[in-house]
């Protein structure tokens, strides 16, 4: 894809048109109308670094970068020489004289990758940085909302929990608006933002009203990991009782909608295992479209043609 930003940080670095050709490639690769890539000249090879926890999207990116016919290194952090003190920049120049085309990260550090805009050791996608931004998921979610034949325009969504700091809820708010969709964040004061300058974002503290008013929701776990030095742990005890979803509450507000949840999910505090087996949680389809989104991520990030990746005072380190 023309211009596809070689480090991609946040669901900004896109256009609304780059999107909609994600949408379109991504849902190619799930009709299979084609598996593979045309990789004339080489078949890159693309690594996963995962310096936090990962379940979904370290395996996503595992099996949609296997299914493209790349090459695939997991980079294994924890044995690598970042432990012994060694800068990010210095390791991605080393992978990517190694030969490696493309990056995939999860960092703890928020802005991680922004000082590689300018000057990139290697291609890089984000996959997740600190409580800044997760855009593949966020791609993902819009992509499994075009699948269930959810129609944005107009249309109001909840985000309900931790919303100050969780990077899928940061890049929802930046993606879906743009397709027309009101956004309300729900959730005890710390845990959403005081007010918002965005015209398509509004506040609230009550689930009830919120719920109501919305024609689908998306839940989100609590990030205790990230609430070192805050009061933010006084809300767990009573979370469930004022935040979360169950199938009884929805039954009796009578919202017969679709629940998202980008997983992991901790059963019992934001959302029931009852509400998880019914057919109203869209988390098991938000999988299953990860693997074709960021199969569209991948091809039209190695495929930008862009040959100021790996430069050190004014010479690429390879070919
Ligand atoms: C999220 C993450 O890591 O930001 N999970 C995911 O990538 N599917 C959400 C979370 O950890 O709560």
């Amino acid at each position: 894809m023309n211009n596809f930003p070689s480090v991609f940080e946040a669901i900004s670095d896109l256009s609304k048109d780059q999107i909609e050709g994600l949408l379109i490639l991504a849902k190619k690769y799930k009709d299979r109308s084609y598996d593979k890539s045309d990789f004339t000249n080489r078949i890159p090879i693309v690594a996963n670094s995962f310096l936090e926890n990962s379940t979904r999207t370290k395996n996503s990116f595992a099996i949609a970068i296997k299914k493209l016919g790349c090459h695939y290194l997991d980079f294994n952090t924890e044995t690598s020489s970042l432990k012994k003190g060694e800068s990010l920049e210095e390791t991605l120049l080393t992978l990517y004289s190694q030969g490696v085309d493309l990056c995939i990260i999860r960092t703890s550090v928020s802005h991680h990758f922004s000082e590689f805009k300018n000057n990139a050791p290697i291609k890089i996608i984000n996959g997740g940085d600190g409580t800044n931004q997760h855009p593949t998921q966020a791609l993902l979610d819009l992509f499994t909302m075009t699948e269930l034949g959810i129609d944005l325009e107009g249309k109001t969504m909840a985000i309900i929990g931790d919303c100050v700091h969780s990077r899928v809820g940061h890049s929802l708010m930046e993606l879906l608006p743009l397709f027309g969709c009101k956004i309300i964040l729900c959730g005890p004061s710390g845990f959403v933002p005081e007010s918002s300058d965005n015209d398509s974002i509004e506040i609230s503290n009550d689930l009830e009203s919120t719920v109501k008013r919305c024609d689908f929701l998306y839940t989100l776990r609590i990030q205790k990991e990230r609430h070192s030095g805050t009061d933010q742990t006084k809300h767990y005890e009573t979370y469930h009782d004022k935040y979360g979803l169950n199938k009884e509450r929805l039954e009796k507000w009578n919202k017969n909608v679709p629940v998202f949840h980008p997983g992991p999910a901790n059963i019992g505090i934001e959302i029931s295992s009852d509400l998880m087996k019914s057919n109203l949680y869209k988390g098991y389809d938000q999988v299953v479209n990860s693997i074709h989104m960021r199969m569209a991520i991948i091809t039209s990030i190695l495929s930008n043609n862009d040959k100021n990746i790996g430069i050190i005072d004014g010479q690429r380190i390879r070919d």
